[in-house]
C-alpha cells in the first residue's frame, strides 16, 4: 500500500472575497494574513502536514499574488540574507522545497463544484483532497486533513468534514443526513446545499475539507446548476451518496469561518494569543 494514498490537494481559489472589500479588491482573499501568514498557507501546510506534496490551485483573475507567495523572491532573499527577519520566511521556502505548485484558472464564477471540476486538468485519475482556505482549522493533535486521509486509507471513498452547528445557521452550509456508524462517522445518505432551517435534514454542516474519489468528476459533469443558480460540489456528492461511497466525519478540532469577519478576528486573535504563550 503507498504511504501517502492522497498525493494532491486542490484549492479552489477563484472567489473575489466580497465580504472582505476593499481589502480584497487588488488582494485574493487567500492572501489575507491569519497574524503575518496568509490564509492559504495554513492550508497547503495542513495538507503537508497529511503527507500531500502536489497542490493544485485554482485560480481566477486578480490572484497572481498566490503564484508569487509560493515562488521565491531573490530580490527579497538578497535584501534580507543575514538579517534577523530572515527566519520568517523559513515556513515558506520550506514548502517551495518540498512542494510541487500547478495552476489553472476558472474563469467564469458558476460555483463550487465547477471550480472543482476545472481543477480536474491538474488531478488526473486519482483520489485527492481538497481544502477551501477559507475554512481555517486547528487541531491539537494530527490536522484535519491528517485525521481525514487515514479515514480514507481505511474506507477507500469520498469523506467529508462536518461540524454540528446551530440550527439557526444551516442555510450557510452544505448540510448532511446519514446514519452514524461509529461515533462522529456517519454514512451520507442526502445532502442539501444551503437548506432553509425548516427543511434541513440535520445540523450537521459540510467544512471546508474534503477528500474526494475522481468519480466525482463525472458526477459533477451530470450535475444541473442548483443553489444560487450554481454548480454546486454538494449536489454533485448526492450521486456519490446514493451509492454508498460519503463518509460524513466529525473532525477533532476547531475550526473558524475565515470567510467573515468575525471569524477571521477570533482565528487572528486565537493564532496570536498562542504565538505569546
Ligand atoms: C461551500 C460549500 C458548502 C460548505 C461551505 C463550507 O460554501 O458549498 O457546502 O458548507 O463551503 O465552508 P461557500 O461557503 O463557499 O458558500
Amino acid at each position: 500500500m503507498d504511504a501517502y494514498p492522497i498525493k494532491k490537494c486542490l484549492f479552489p481559489a477563484a472567489g473575489y472575497g466580497t465580504r472582505f472589500l476593499p481589502a480584497t479588491k487588488a488582494m485574493p482573499k487567500e492572501m489575507l494574513p491569519l497574524v503575518t501568514k496568509p490564509l492559504i498557507q495554513y492550508g497547503v501546510e495542513e495538507a503537508m502536514s497529511a503527507g500531500i506534496t502536489g497542490m493544485a490551485i485554482v485560480t481566477g483573475r486578480g490572484k497572481r499574488a498566490i503564484e508569487d507567495h509560493f515562488d521565491i523572491s531573490y530580490e527579497l532573499e538578497h535584501q534580507i540574507a543575514g538579517s534577523d527577519t530572515e527566519s520568517l520566511l523559513e515556513s515558506t521556502r520550506e514548502i517551495i522545497e518540498r512542494c510541487s505548485f500547478s495552476y489553472t484558472r476558472q474563469n467564469e464564477m458558476l460555483g463550487l463544484g465547477h471550480a472543482i471540476l476545472v481543477g480536474e486538468s491538474l488531478i488526473g485519475d486519482e483520489p485527492f483532497a481538497v481544502v477551501l482556505a477559507d475554512d481555517f482549522c486547528l487541531a491539537e493533535q494530527d490536522s484535519v486533513l491528517s485525521q481525514m486521509v487515514a479515514l480514507y486509507e481505511k474506507h477507500r471513498c469520498c469523506i467529508i468534514a462536518i461540524e454540528e452547528v446551530p440550527m439557526e445557521q444551516v442555510s450557510r452550509y452544505g448540510v448532511i443526513a446519514g446514519c452514524e456508524e461509529s461515533p462522529g462517522l456517519y454514512r451520507v445518505d442526502s445532502l442539501v446545499e444551503k437548506p432553509e432551517q425548516d427543511v434541513a435534514p440535520s445540523n450537521l454542516a459540510i467544512i471546508g475539507r474534503y477528500i474526494l474519489t475522481p468519480d466525482i468528476f463525472d458526477a459533477i459533469r451530470a450535475t444541473p446548476p442548483g443553489r444560487n443558480g450554481e454548480i454546486q460540489l454538494t449536489d454533485a456528492l448526492q450521486t456519490l451518496a446514493s451509492q454508498g461511497k460519503v463518509l460524513g466525519y466529525c473532525f477533532e478540532g476547531r475550526r473558524f469561518d475565515c470567510g467573515s469577519v468575525d471569524g477571521y478576528i477570533e482565528a487572528t486573535n486565537e493564532l496570536y494569543q498562542r504565538s505569546l504563550a
